[in-house]
């Protein structure tokens, strides 16, 4: 099994530090009452600039657990994680703090908007944290609205948009930064299928363009999107076949 992983990538061998992204044996405990709970248990990954993967597995499996490792926003307890040539355990919080802002787009399970701020303000946010002139700000943050179908909502606030509204101005928040690397939680969950397959087909163009992405669902119909699917079943991660026949 654990060689398995690695497959895929025998007929390429390269520098681990030329890879976009590679874990190796990937352990993340949380303390439960006096135990230690093992959610994600030995992960073997590797990431070449410009895939989109899926990570498919059922409540509870460990995904967004994983997710946040691989955009920097938690660390693993134990094991190995490199990212664009970086060992991520060397890093300082301000270098992590600057990948997470410049190079990683997040779309989180829930789509974690400001209620505050309007669709528009939203998505000019992690630009703000990027040191964007605000008249650049502005007109990024209306292409995106406009690229994800919101041109006629920019100024609502989130309370004034369906749940399928609020994940697009999400994924034009997770976009307008330009990241390499888009990762996204179960991006269609709170979607029906028609906005859901319209999101879909916005990655497909998405990932045309040479954005890496990382979709995180427990939905076998929206992993197939995706050209490669890994498994994640009580944190262990297995290669996919294919994803038809899972
Ligand atoms: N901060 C935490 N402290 C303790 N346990 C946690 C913490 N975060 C997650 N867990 C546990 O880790 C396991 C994996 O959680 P995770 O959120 O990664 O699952 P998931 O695959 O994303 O599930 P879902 O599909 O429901 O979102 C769960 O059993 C959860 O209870
Ligand atoms: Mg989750």
């Amino acid at each position: 099994m654990g060689l398995f992983h690695r497959k895929a990538f025998v007929e390429e061998p390269a520098a681990v530090e030329n890879r976009f992204f590679h874990m190796e044996n990937i352990n993340k405990f949380y303390p439960m009452g006096e135990e230690q709970a093992h959610i994600l248990k030995d992960i073997n990954l590797d990431i070449r600039e410009g895939e989109y993967l899926s990570v498919l597995g059922p409540s509870g499996s460990g995904k967004s657990t994983l997710m946040n490792i691989i955009g920097c926003l938690d660390v693993a307890t134990s094991g190995r994680y490199v990212l664009h040539g970086r060992e991520i355990e060397d890093l300082t919080e301000t270098e992590l703090a600057r990948i997470r802002s410049r190079e990683v787009g997040f779309i989180f399970q829930n789509s974690q908007l400001l209620a505050r701020l309007t669709a528009r303000k939203n998505v000019e946010l992690p630009l703000i944290y990027a040191g964007v002139s605000p008249r650049e700000r502005s007109r990024r943050a209306e292409e995106m609205l406009v690229r994800v179908g919101l041109s006629d909502r920019m100024d609502h606030h989130p309370n004034q948009l369906s749940g399928g509204q609020q994940q697009r101005v999400a994924i034009a928040r997770a976009l307008v930064g330009n990241p390499t690397l888009l990762l996204a939680d179960e991006p269609t969950g709170a979607l029906d299928q028609k906005t859901g397959r319209q999101v879909m087909a916005l990655f497909q163009e998405l990932n045309a363009e040479g954005h890496t992405i990382i979709m995180i669902t427990h939905d076998m119909n929206i992993a197939a999107f995706a050209h490669r699917v890994v498994h994640i079943i009580d944190g262990e991660l297995t290669e996919g076949g294919g994803t038809n026949d899972a």
